[in-house]
């Protein structure tokens, strides 16, 4: 449970769906994770929670539990879960850029160098120790300049350290080989191109957080959240000090623990306010743009997985996107989280991921309230339907040939109460806690 509180409106009728789940009027629940999710599925009306062993509907579970008992646990069929079987292929960073590198190899094959180019969008990686060889070979290739090795299957910033020299990387590599030396297993790293020129604001580096959901990989059906936000470092930004971990890496569980952290201040802006930001200082285009780029990153990403991934009805994934913006305002895919964060940092910040989840819970459905031909879920819009979805309001516009834009709205007003209470009508108010 949080000590934040949230209060606000909820749905709570049942189309039709209780005759998959066999009469029952309510869904099971179970929640392998304490915070924000908890308080959500515990607000939701006729959702009660099983413990244990209980046979459940809906389970919101952690990538552990999902490891050792997805396959054996046998689903009814309208049961859900909120990982894929294989979800690592996008969210471990080495299968990440490996998935994304044979991607574009495909792309450049069937059709060309220009369409393959569209997915530069992440930063020169190479996995180690496989690819060791490669790296050095790019590394000698551009003396003096920066890179950053990271653990594929940590997180918060664990493990991450900034190097300039090679030495560094040997020392660290014989360091390594002596502390794993009596066991089998070997930690895997990459080893990244370091963005030099983020794009700063008051002096600071930040990398934005934006969510993605996936309720289909056969056919792609993938929506995208009005809010997110832009984690600050409390540090201005420099390339003379790589070695301090507040200035370079902008996770909040790093900033968090920054000498000087104020926690009445944070270190997040919600994604509203920068874009509010961007377009004051470089105009509507400019940021337009940006935010087009951002969608096809998001777009390609998951195709880069569409053929690995396991799809199963059952599932869906709700994604965590890191993305870093350099001075000339091109986004970079840094990772993808297939358990971002829901622990809040403020009460604004809790706001924010129980509206996030509960809208995730309103697009999957288990009510049966909604047809399949919606466009927008509270504050998610539909962006990818088996091919891209347009948006309703923009008709056709001119850019060199004609074109339409996508159906996306980050950092765009969020009025899901309103969008709700439109889809969802009749919708009973919640009393207010
Ligand atoms: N290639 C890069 N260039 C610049 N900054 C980076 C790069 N990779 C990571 N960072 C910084 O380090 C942080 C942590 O890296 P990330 O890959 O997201 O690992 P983690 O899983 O620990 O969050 C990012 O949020 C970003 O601020
Ligand atoms: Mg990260």
């Amino acid at each position: 449970m949080s000590k934040y509180k949230i209060s606000g409106n909820k749905a709570s009728s049942d189309n039709g769906k209780t005759e998959e789940r066999g009469g029952r009027s309510c869904v099971r629940y179970k929640c392998g994770l304490l915070s924000t999710i908890q308080d959500v599925l515990q607000q939701r009306t006729n959702w009660v929670e099983v413990k244990d062993d209980g046979e459940w509907d809906f389970n919101w579970c952690d990538v552990g539990w999902l490891r050792e008992n997805f396959d054996h646990t046998y689903m009814e069929e309208h049961v859900r879960i909120n990982h894929f079987r294989n979800h690592y292929e996008l969210t471990r960073k080495n299968l990440m850029v490996k998935n994304l590198k044979r991607y574009q190899k495909n792309l450049e094959k069937e059709v060309g160098r220009a369409e393959a180019s569209k997915c530069d969008f992440f930063p020169c990686t190479f996995a180690l120790p496989s690819e060791y060889h490669l790296f050095v070979e790019e590394f000698n290739r551009s003396p003096g300049s920066i890179w950053i090795m990271k653990p594929v299957a940590k997180s918060q910033g664990k493990g991450i350290f900034l190097f300039r020299k090679l030495k560094d990387v040997i020392e660290w590599k014989k360091e390594r080989a002596e502390e794993q030396k009596d066991s089998a297993h070997v930690e895997n790293y990459v080893s990244q191109r370091y963005i030099e020129n983020p794009y700063l604001i008051n002096g600071r580096k930040f990398d934005l957080r934006v969510y993605v959901l996936v309720t289909s990989y056969v056919p792609l059906k993938a929506w995208l959240y009005r809010d997110g936000f832009a984690r600050f470092s409390s540090t201005r930004f420099s390339l003379s000090s790589i070695d301090d971990k507040y200035m370079h890496l902008t996770n909040v569980s790093v900033q968090k623990t920054a000498p000087d952290y104020d926690p009445e201040k944070g270190c997040k802006w919600q994604m509203q306010q920068l874009r509010r930001y961007l377009t004051a200082k470089h105009g509507r285009e400019v940021i337009e743009t940006l935010f087009k780029e951002m969608d096809n990153i998001f777009i390609r990403s998951l195709q880069s997985v569409q053929k690995v991934i396991i799809n199963d009805k059952h599932c869906f994934e709700l994604y965590g996107y890191d993305i870093l913006l350099d001075q000339n305002l091109k986004p970079w895919l840094i990772e993808v989280n297939a358990s971002p964060s829901h622990t809040p940092s403020s009460q604004e910040d809790y706001g924010m991921k129980y509206r996030l989840l509960e809208d995730t819970l309103n697009v999957v459905d288990m009510e049966g309230r909604l047809t399949g031909e919606e466009k927008r879920v509270g504050g998610y819009d539909l962006m990818w339907n088996n091919g891209p979805v347009y948006r309703e309001d923009s008709g056709l516009q001119t850019c060199g040939s004609l074109c339409f834009t996508a159906n996306t709205y980050l950092g765009c007003v969020n009025d899901r109460e309103k969008q709700l209470r439109h889809l969802f009508k009749p919708f009973p108010f919640q009393k207010k806690l």
